[in-house]
């Protein structure tokens, strides 16, 4: 066959394809969908509209999620993630974080850094400049600073004064409230914080902050805001960060940062991750087990729920210890149905809300929606 044949041929065969291209690129892709935890201040809403901003705009998915949690993580106000997060019981911030990128199916982490506002970003620079998975502690901070991350004081006066009062109504007289022979439960301790006392001494905070701060000394949270999206070509990424279970041990590193607990994506699948007491989903894998759940063909709702029913089961669903615990699990599976479920129905504590979590959609905007759950709380 000549040149010009080939030629020839490769026009009419052109001219052939263009109607098969044509219905290929109208099949219509998944939708634009972006999940959060519901965090304060409207702190996942706010995300979650940052995220489709960004994916609107051509964004890469893992570029979306990190500038979506960036807002909470700079935001001092929630005292659960990156500035302004509750301190370990020695005062000092540690914070950790997860990311996954989907279509190259490679991850990053942090665990216990200090001085960085947004441990996300680092832990995404973990994922693209290193051929590691996770560094913590010392060695984070110096790789963050290697890469240009400015190295501040992570602790505002408001969480320095909840770490004051967390101090002085500590469980035992040497200023631990988590050591314990094989603690599955959050301790209760004693309650001996006094408003009156705390309004003499700190003169300049707001009864909301001292009131937060006897709450938080009683029952110490774990917060996180988790973040999960995917595009109009299919494309998922997801992060998780937290400053962690406030009083803890130093060093103590919970689910967020670990890849399969807090955080777990499979582009073939979906994502799932977690905000809540870290060591119970811990022990279940939990969001793992969401995505394996849903690649067997569970529906985002069934696969979370699963995964609570597996952290019931370790407690043999004895609902009087697991009243102490919050967990919620956030799925989005890759044709856009999505689900948030909690333990509870409400909060243990924060004034018992309403468990819900935060979506947008390009047709709904970005809103909070009321979570499934496993159980209710009798008040
Ligand atoms: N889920 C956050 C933590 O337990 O640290």
């Amino acid at each position: 066959m000549s040149k010009i044949n080939w030629s020839r041929r490769s026009v009419m065969l052109g001219a052939a394809a263009l109607p098969m291209i044509r219905m290929v690129s109208a099949k219509p892709g998944p939708p634009a969908v972006v999940i959060s935890s519901a965090n304060r201040f409207d702190g996942g809403v706010n995300c979650c509209a940052k995220a489709m901003e960004l994916i609107k705009a051509g964004a890469d998915t893992l570029d979306a999620v990190v500038a979506g949690v960036n807002i909470v993580e700079l935001d001092p106000r929630d005292s659960s993630v990156g500035y302004g997060g509750l301190p370990n019981e020695d005062g000092v911030v540690q914070l950790d974080s997860s990311v996954v990128h989907g279509p190259s199916r490679r991850m990053g982490a942090v665990g216990a850094i200090e001085g960085i506002k947004t441990p996300s970003k680092v832990a995404k620079r973990v994922m693209e400049d290193t051929d590691h998975m996770m560094l913590v502690g010392a060695g984070a901070l110096k790789f963050a600073k290697a890469e240009g991350f400015q190295e501040e004081n992570l602790l505002t006066e408001e969480s320095r004064l909840q770490w004051l009062v967390w101090k002085r109504s500590q469980r035992d007289r040497d200023g631990h409230s988590n050591w314990g022979p094989g603690l599955d439960a959050p301790p209760e301790p004693p309650k001996t914080a006094n408003l009156e006392e705390l309004k003499r001494e700190f003169p300049w905070a707001s009864d909301e902050l001292l009131l937060e701060a006897i709450q938080n000394a009683y029952h110490p949270p774990h917060g996180t805001i988790n973040c999960i999206a995917l595009n109009e070509k299919g494309e998922m990424s997801a992060v998780t960060t937290t400053s962690g279970l406030a009083w803890k041990i130093s060093g103590r590193v919970g689910d967020s940062p670990i890849v399969g607990g807090g955080l777990w994506l499979d582009q073939d699948v979906g994502g799932a991750g977690s905000t809540g007491r870290g060591e119970e989903n811990l022990r279940v894998c939990g969001a793992h087990t969401v995505v394996e759940n849903m690649r067997r063909g569970m529906a985002p709702k069934e696969a979370v729920l699963d995964a609570l029913e597996r952290v019931a089961r370790n407690f043999n669903q004895d609902r009087k210890r697991l009243e102490a615990i919050d967990l919620k699990f956030y799925a989005l599976r890759k044709d856009g149905e999505y689900a948030g479920a909690s333990l509870w129905n409400k909060s243990s504590v924060e004034a018992r809300q309403v468990a819900q979590f935060a979506v947008c959609t390009t047709d709904g905007g970005s809103r909070q929606e009321n979570a499934v759950f496993l159980y209710a709380r009798s008040s």
